[in-house]
């Protein structure tokens, strides 16, 4: 069996994020969400993988690379245009041969993963076997009518009157059988050549299509809320370990990932949390639910539930929740200008190459509660 990981597409609804990197970049727990996907596929034993791309091939290969660091063998398939997922099919029809394979949507995360699925397809072997997800808007989704037997009836494409609540949830399994369907089906009103449809058309031809339910957990990364909540649960799993230096006056308390040359120094870190390579933490209280990447700095901060990118400085800031911060975006809080002495900005120790900088002199931003987004490269100053 092979894999099709679909990455291509605009994801709009995920700016500012999504003007400098492909929203399936988008790092929950650290790892990119195209990372969590490919590492889903490995576990249910599939290592050839095509990966459908965009016009953001450069930064998604800069990513994952071969796959080899995953285990899996990466092939990159680029889409011209995002002309729907029945199109991105027929464009890896070449890699994809005569073999059975797993379609999965690059922006989709099932945590609990679908061996159960995997191993009813490989058992069974319908023409397509689905996963369902019950939703409480469905009309944002393809929505099927399953029989008892779990057998499909009908399948539509965001209907503006669902029959049910279950929706197609970024996961589907295929004989070659989608093939003859992927070219006899029409683009939709919203011009795109649609998986449902092609699906629907088997159906329509008396082919065998059975859905299976997904109860666990299972989101599409599409909004910024929607990563906050993915991080949150995938926090949730993690397991201990503190592989860093951290000061003796610092307490590190519940599941809490320090990761190798990152610097925790008379902090406080809450678990569920995770603190990336080479980042320096120092006079701050970071989580619970909150990533912060990798060559961060953080000081003098106060950040909870929220998702740090790499290479980003936060200086002063307390009170931080809900919050997504770029890359190497900064934000500190800085006196009054009548106040304000020489602002002196601040290198991270260790940071990447094009990390930011802060402005760290002033007193403390007030202790109440803000929430941010901000893209990439960004540089906030908050008068205290
Ligand atoms: O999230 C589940 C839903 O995904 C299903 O319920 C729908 O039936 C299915 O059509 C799809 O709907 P969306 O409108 O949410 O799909 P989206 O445009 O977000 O694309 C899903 C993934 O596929 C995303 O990673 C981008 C990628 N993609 C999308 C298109 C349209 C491509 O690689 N090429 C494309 O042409």
């Amino acid at each position: 069996m092979k894999a099709l990981v679909l990455s291509g597409g605009s994801g709009t609804r995920l700016r500012p994020f999504s003007y400098s990197m492909p929203k399936q970049l988008i790092p929950i727990a650290n790892k990119p969400v195209l990372e969590h996907v490919l590492t889903a596929i490995r576990d249910i034993g599939v290592t050839d993988i095509g990966i459908v791309v965009g016009n953001q091939l450069r930064a998604i290969s800069a990513a994952l690379g071969d796959g080899s660091a995953l285990g899996v063998r990466s092939t990159y398939i680029q889409q011209t245009e995002p002309l729907g997922l029945a199109h991105c099919v027929a464009i890896a029809r070449d890699f994809l041969g005569d073999d059975d394979f797993v379609m999965y949507l690059g922006d989709n995360m099932l945590p609990e993963g679908v061996a159960a699925v995997a191993a009813e397809f490989r058992a069974k072997r319908p023409a397509a076997q689905v996963v369902v997800h019950k939703v409480p808007d469905p009309q944002a989704f393809g929505v099927a009518e399953v029989a008892a037997d779990g057998s499909v009836l009908r399948l539509v494409e965001k209907p503006a009157r669902p029959r049910t609540d279950l929706a197609l949830i970024g996961v589907y399994f295929f004989t070659p059988a989608i093939h003859e369907a992927v070219s006899a089906i029409e683009p939709s009103a919203r011009g795109e050549l649609e998986i449902t449809d092609a699906i629907q058309w088997l159906v329509a031809r008396g082919e065998t299509v059975r859905a299976s339910e997904y109860s666990g957990y299972w989101k599409d990364t599409g909004r910024v809320e929607d990563v906050l909540d993915c991080n949150r649960e995938v926090l949730r799993t993690l397991t201990r370990s503190v592989a860093a230096d951290v000061d003796e006056v610092s307490e590190i308390t519940g599941p809490v990932v320090v990761e190798p040359g990152a610097r925790v120094v008379r902090s406080r870190i809450e678990g569920p949390a995770i603190i990336g390579a080479g980042t320096l933490v120092e006079d701050s209280h970071v989580g619970p639910h909150t990533s912060v990447g990798s060559h961060c700095v953080l000081r003098d901060t106060r950040l909870d539930d929220s998702i740090v990118l790499d290479g980003a400085s936060l200086s002063r800031v307390r009170g931080l929740y809900g919050s997504v911060i770029g890359r190497s975006a900064a934000i500190a809080t800085v006196p009054p200008p009548e106040a304000a002495p020489e602002a002196a900005p601040e290198a991270a120790p260790e940071a990447a190459p094009g990390a930011a900088t802060g402005v760290t002199t002033g007193p403390r931003m007030a202790s109440s509660r803000h929430r941010l987004v901000v893209g990439d490269h960004t540089r906030i100053e908050v008068a205290a």
